[in-house]
């Protein structure tokens, strides 16, 4: 069977910066450490009032196109994830065809679109249907674009606020790909939640302590589907994992968790039963509370060990390199933890070809999915010609009074007029509504 995967990506970050534990703790009176140890993260990047996810999205495709040599003809299919979406009818995917339309010759009449909804992990999801699309022989040779946008914004003075972020991440799938080859097995963990949803709603509403039981209950569920499927979720065949990024520390806890499952049976957890003793098993249990609280302080355990902390420090810490700096993009925060892990791997000048990553996506309402990558020839040459640094050192430095601008600005219900903190240059950018309230693009040279 030939090889379908992720051929190449971009990575389209919002223009703007906010420092959490400086800028907005000292505003709020919070402790600059919540951010910094407790969430993990270290700034919030936010759109200009030029961009939202139309622009943004059209901005990491047009760099992908260039850098890769594509015209429109040769793309079958625009898929966008996006959980930020202003209509619902004409999808996302149309706006971007109509704003590279304006750059490339050509068009993308013959493309199939979409807009694929479920919270963060639908960016996987329309990864999948790309994989599936390709694999079934429907793309007479033509690759997708399959794009992740969303700008992350939750109400103000919400606790949610302190994990906002904003960007894209476009990726190309097409036959032997460049960068890493996806398996055909998956895991799924689902099951119908209302922890996080958005009911005709722009912001979120947001049971914050339950959205993190709810994200780890169905990840381990999709663990174990994966492993049901696949057999193999060892943590140490895995040269990096990837998880959906909220915000650092709940990878911190999928992580223990994942790594806690994975290990059962293995000699890693015999190696270490010297040291903490085996894992807890249900039938040694009266009932479920006292073997959860055992199963607890394992894992407690298993956090202090030193096997744990360098397996941690060497699968999971890279893949947190770009989020601490950019918070949650929902759709695109797996995707830019799984550049995050291929970035620091070329930094360290690691020869990964042929290992593999295990990627666990997951969105609110809920659902977990896992499979496996592995990397393919020319991922360094990809992940090198990446921009991301740049972008984030460039990026525009909030005052807390900015920031509110920004979020107003960018709220569906403000019609004030907001004042541009950058100038757009070589991008596209937001130009007003049309005749039928649709937004207006402008490729600004
Ligand atoms: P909060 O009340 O602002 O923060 O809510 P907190 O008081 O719980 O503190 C956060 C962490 O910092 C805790 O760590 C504190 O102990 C620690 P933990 O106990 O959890 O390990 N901390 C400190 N550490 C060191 N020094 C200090 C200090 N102070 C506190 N001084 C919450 C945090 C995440 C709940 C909130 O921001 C929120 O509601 N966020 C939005 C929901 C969310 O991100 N949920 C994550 C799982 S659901 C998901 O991932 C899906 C999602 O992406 C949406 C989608 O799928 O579409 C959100």
């Amino acid at each position: 069977m030939t090889a379908v995967g992720i051929d190449a990506i971009e990575i389209r970050a919002g223009k703007t910066r906010l420092d959490l534990p400086g800028t907005f703790a000292e505003r709020k009176g919070e402790d600059p450490e919540k951010y910094t140890k407790g969430l993990g993260l270290h700034a919030s990047s936010f759109p200009d009032v030029y961009e939202d996810i139309v622009t943004m999205a059209a901005n990491a495709s047009k760099r992908l196109m260039d850098r890769k040599g594509l015209q429109p003809d040769d793309i079958g299919r625009i898929d966008v994830a996006t959980e930020s979406a202003f209509d619902n009818s004409k999808p996302v995917s149309t706006y971007v065809a109509g704003c590279l339309e304006q750059v490339y010759d050509g068009d993308f009449n013959h493309a199939n679109k979409g807009e694929r909804k479920f919270a963060c992990i639908a960016g996987t999801q329309s990864l999948n249907d790309a994989y599936n699309w390709i694999s079934a022989g429907r793309n007479r040779g033509r690759a997708a674009l399959v794009i992740a946008t969303d700008t992350a914004l939750y109400e103000r003075n919400e606790p949610g606020e302190a994990t906002q972020g904003a960007g894209a991440v476009a990726m190309l799938v097409d036959e032997d790909p460049s960068l890493v080859e996806l398996s055909a097995q998956q895991g799924f963990g689902s099951a119908d939640e209302t922890d996080f949803l958005k009911p005709n709603q722009q912001f979120p509403s947001v049971d914050g302590k339950r959205s993190m039981q709810v994200y780890l209950a169905r990840m381990r569920e999709a663990m174990e589907d994966f492993a049901s499927a696949e057999g193999d979720v060892n943590p140490e065949h895995f040269a990096y994992i990837p998880f959906h990024t909220p915000f650092p520390g709940m990878v911190r806890k999928a992580a223990l968790l994942g790594y806690r499952n994975g290990i059962r049976d293995t000699d890693i957890e015999d190696a270490l039963a010297e040291e903490i003793g085996h894992q807890p098993r249900r039938e040694a249990f009266d009932d479920d509370e006292s073997y959860r609280e055992a199963l607890s302080e394992y894992a407690d355990a298993l956090a202090k060990t030193d096997r744990y902390g360098e397996w941690y420090d060497a699968v999971i810490e890279p893949t947190l390199d770009i989020s601490r700096h950019v918070g949650n993009w929902y759709t695109g925060s797996v995707h830019i933890a799984r550049v995050s892990a291929l970035k620091r791997a070329a930094d360290e000048g690691r020869d990964l070809v042929g290992e593999r990553l295990l990627v666990g996506s997951y969105g609110s309402g809920a659902q977990a999915e896992i499979h496996a990558e592995t990397v393919c020839e020319g991922w360094l040459e990809e992940i090198e010609a990446l921009n991301i640094d740049e972008q984030l050192d460039a990026r525009y430095e909030l005052s807390f009074e900015e920031y509110e601008m920004t979020h107003d600005a960018h709220n569906h219900d403000d019609e004030g007029e907001y004042d541009e903190l950058t100038v757009p240059s070589d991008e596209f950018a937001f130009d007003g509504w049309g005749r039928m309230g649709e937004r207006k693009y402008r490729y600004v040279s």
